[in-house]
Order: structure tokens, then C-alpha cells, then sequence
């Protein structure tokens, strides 16, 4: 055992001397507002913020942080648990070099989709090929600071979250005023989407990413925000169905490019299941509301998010949903949960870290 350690310290070491190596495993993770953690907050046009309270009162200081959810993100609970430091936002402005090496960068931003076109009723937004972008610019920093040989396999060590789609249904396709809307119908806007994503992901194993996520949807037919849009406040079904038929393609697109990307481990997970579970029968969960948000402003629904004007459920960890579209910080655990279950990953310091995951969930039917 001592021996072992021994080991690795001088493979370590000896990498150093090589490569530079500064063997650190960080994140690189793009989504939409359900990873932000203040991108948004910075691009001052946008009208997808969460820059004012009551957004992040059960995170740290109980300010405002960016976060569009009372606590923390799915990609937070679940980068905790694999032991990896939670990256800052892209546009946060103590990112240097040093910060990137030790953190990773996190180009989420409300609003954004998998094609550009999504959200473009937010004024700014980074769309996923923004924040593409904004990684190869991350990527040029650190060959300058490290040299091309250790930043090459920086980035091939680091784990990457590509979490985005809803915005593609909800603030695009399902909404008239969008072009999308009428130029496709639900099998050639899913087949859209799945063709964008594919190169998008090229792209990103291009850059070096070899292990990635992939999460998807949930029943997003059942926020808040679409349950208002019919009398009877039921869920909207054909929103639903959108998610399953998103999931199975999703699925089914990273298993392809798993085994036909070189040296790639790209996992596609939803917790869509679990989800629809707990808006069925919150109690069994713990939960005593899933239909509507915690912070909200009285009647007038859907009402812009959360504002300070708003008035909160007296018991924030028994709500589902924290504002019209969003999950609450205790809802946001059990999907994270679901993930980790789902995409079979343990700890970047786990023995058993670099052993074969079990194979994929089959996706929801
Ligand atoms: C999407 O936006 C990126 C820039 O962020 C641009 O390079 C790309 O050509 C655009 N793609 C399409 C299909 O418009
Ligand atoms: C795949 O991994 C092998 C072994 O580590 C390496 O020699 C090869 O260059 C890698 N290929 C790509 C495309 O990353
Ligand atoms: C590692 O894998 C072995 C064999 O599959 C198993 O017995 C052991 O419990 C695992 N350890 C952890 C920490 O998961």
C-alpha cells in the first residue's frame, strides 16, 4: 500500500516534470438557467436574471448569486458529490488562469438553448455555441499559461456538463412568436435539435472533452408557468411528451457517439421519471406542493419570476418548485440523485472511479 502511494506520488512528480501536470480534475460546464450561477447576472440587458432577492436565500450569505433557485443546482449537488470544486461563472470577474487550473469555468446562462435562435426574447443570452466559443477562448488562455502538451491534457482530464433543451421547447418552439414554431413540426424540430447537438459535441471532443454529460428533461410540462396556460391547472401533456421524445433521441444520440468518438465517455441521464413521480405523489417524497412556485406574487401568475415583492411558502424544502419555471434546492437533490443513479458515476478520488459505468438507463418509453 505505501508502496503504491509511493507510486503514484513519483508518477505524479515525474508527470509534472513531462507535462506540466498539475493533476487537478475540474468542470467545464455549459446549460441554461438551471446551471447558471451568474453569467447572466452580468450581462445587464438580459431579462433572464436572478439578480434580486429572494433568488438565493438558502445559499451561502442568503443574497442573491445568480442561482435561479432558492439553494443550489443540480450541477452543483452532483459536482459535490464526485469531489470536484465548483466552477465560477465565465463572466465572473476574479476568473484568471490560476482560478480556471483550480476550478474549471461555468458558461450556463439563463435563457440559452442548444440552437441560437432560442431565447432571443431575453435580449442577451450565451446560446450553446456561444459558450462553445467562449470555451475556446478559456482554451487559448491556458496554452499560453501552461504550454500545448499540459493543456491538451488538462482539458482531456476534465468532466464536462452539457445541460440544455428546455429553452429550445419553452422559450422557442411552443411560443409562436418564434419562427421555429411554425417552420418545424415535433419530429423535425426534435431531429433539429439532436443534428445541432451532435455537432456541438463533435466539437466539444475536438476541443479535448472526453468525458461528458449530457442531462436531460424533465417533465417540463408540468412548471408552473405551463400549468397556468390551461383553466384546469393540469400539466400540459404535449409538453411532456416533447421531453420523452427529446430524452429517447438524446439517449440514443450519446451512445452512438460514445462508442464512435475516440477515447470518449459521453452519458446521456434525465431524471424525468422520478420527477413526474414526485408531481404525482409529493408526500411519498416529502414534499407537501408540486404544482405551484414558492415565491410568487399572489395571484397574478405566471407573474415575472420572483421579485421582491413576492411572498415565499412558509417551508421552502416542502415545494417542488421555487419560481415559475425553476426546481427548489431540495427538488434539485432528488434529481441530482436520480443522475448519479442514472449515469452509474462515482468520485473523482473513488478507487473504483475509472471502472466501466453500467450501461445506460433505457430512456422513459
Ligand atoms: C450560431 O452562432 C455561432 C456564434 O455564436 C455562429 O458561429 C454559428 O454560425 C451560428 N450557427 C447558426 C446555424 O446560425
Ligand atoms: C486515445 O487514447 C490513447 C491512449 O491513451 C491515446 O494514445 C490516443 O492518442 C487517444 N486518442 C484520442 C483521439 O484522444
Ligand atoms: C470497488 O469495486 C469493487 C469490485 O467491484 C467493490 O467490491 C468495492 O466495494 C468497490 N468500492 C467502492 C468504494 O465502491
Amino acid at each position: 500500500m505505501k508502496l503504491e502511494v509511493a507510486l503514484a506520488v513519483l508518477v505524479c512528480v515525474f508527470a509534472i516534470a513531462i507535462d506540466g501536470c498539475n493533476c487537478k480534475v475540474v468542470q467545464f460546464i455549459f446549460g441554461d438557467s438551471l446551471s447558471d450561477v451568474g453569467n447572466n447576472d452580468k450581462l445587464t440587458k438580459s431579462l433572464a436574471r436572478a439578480s434580486l432577492p429572494w433568488y438565493g436565500i438558502d445559499f451561502g450569505n442568503g443574497m442573491p448569486n445568480g442561482r435561479f433557485t432558492n439553494g443550489r443546482t443540480v450541477a452543483d449537488i452532483i459536482g459535490d458529490k464526485m469531489g470536484l470544486p465548483r466552477p465560477p461563472a465565465f463572466l465572473d470577474p476574479s476568473l484568471s488562469e490560476d482560478v480556471i487550473l483550480e476550478n474549471g469555468v461555468n458558461y450556463a446562462s439563463g435563457g440559452g438553448g442548444i440552437l441560437n435562435e432560442t431565447g432571443g426574447l431575453f435580449v442577451q443570452r450565451f446560446s450553446l455555441y456561444k459558450q462553445i466559443e467562449l470555451f475556446q477562448g478559456t482554451q487559448e488562455l491556458i496554452r499560453d499559461q501552461i504550454g500545448t502538451p499540459a493543456a491538451e491534457k488538462f482539458f482531456q482530464e476534465s468532466r464536462y456538463v452539457v445541460a440544455l433543451g428546455s429553452n429550445d421547447f419553452i422559450n422557442n418552439y411552443l411560443m409562436p412568436v418564434y419562427s421555429d414554431s411554425w417552420s418545424y413540426n415535433d419530429q423535425t424540430f426534435i431531429s433539429y435539435l439532436m443534428e445541432t447537438l451532435q455537432g456541438q459535441l463533435k466539437m466539444l471532443h475536438s476541443l479535448g472533452a472526453r468525458k461528458l454529460m449530457v442531462f436531460g428533461l424533465g417533465p417540463m410540462g408540468c412548471i408552473p408557468l405551463q400549468r397556468v396556460l390551461s383553466t384546469s391547472g393540469d400539466c400540459q401533456d404535449r409538453t411532456n411528451k416533447l421531453a420523452l421524445s427529446f430524452n429517447q433521441a438524446g439517449s440514443k444520440l450519446l451512445e452512438a457517439l460514445s462508442s464512435n468518438l475516440p477515447n470518449a465517455s459521453y452519458r446521456f441521464g434525465d431524471a424525468y421519471d422520478v420527477v413526474n413521480s414526485v408531481i404525482t405523489n409529493p408526500s411519498q417524497y416529502g414534499f407537501s406542493n408540486a404544482d405551484s412556485p414558492c415565491c410568487s406574487f399572489g395571484k397574478i401568475r405566471p407573474a415575472l419570476t420572483c421579485i421582491p415583492a413576492s411572498t415565499l411558502c412558509k417551508d421552502r424544502s416542502k415545494y417542488v418548485f421555487w419560481d415559475e419555471y425553476h426546481p427548489s434546492d431540495s427538488a434539485n437533490e432528488l434529481i441530482a440523485n436520480e443522475l448519479i443513479k442514472k449515469l452509474g458515476f462515482r468520485g473523482v478520488n473513488d478507487p473504483n472511479a475509472s471502472t466501466p459505468a453500467p450501461a445506460i438507463a433505457p430512456s422513459p418509453e
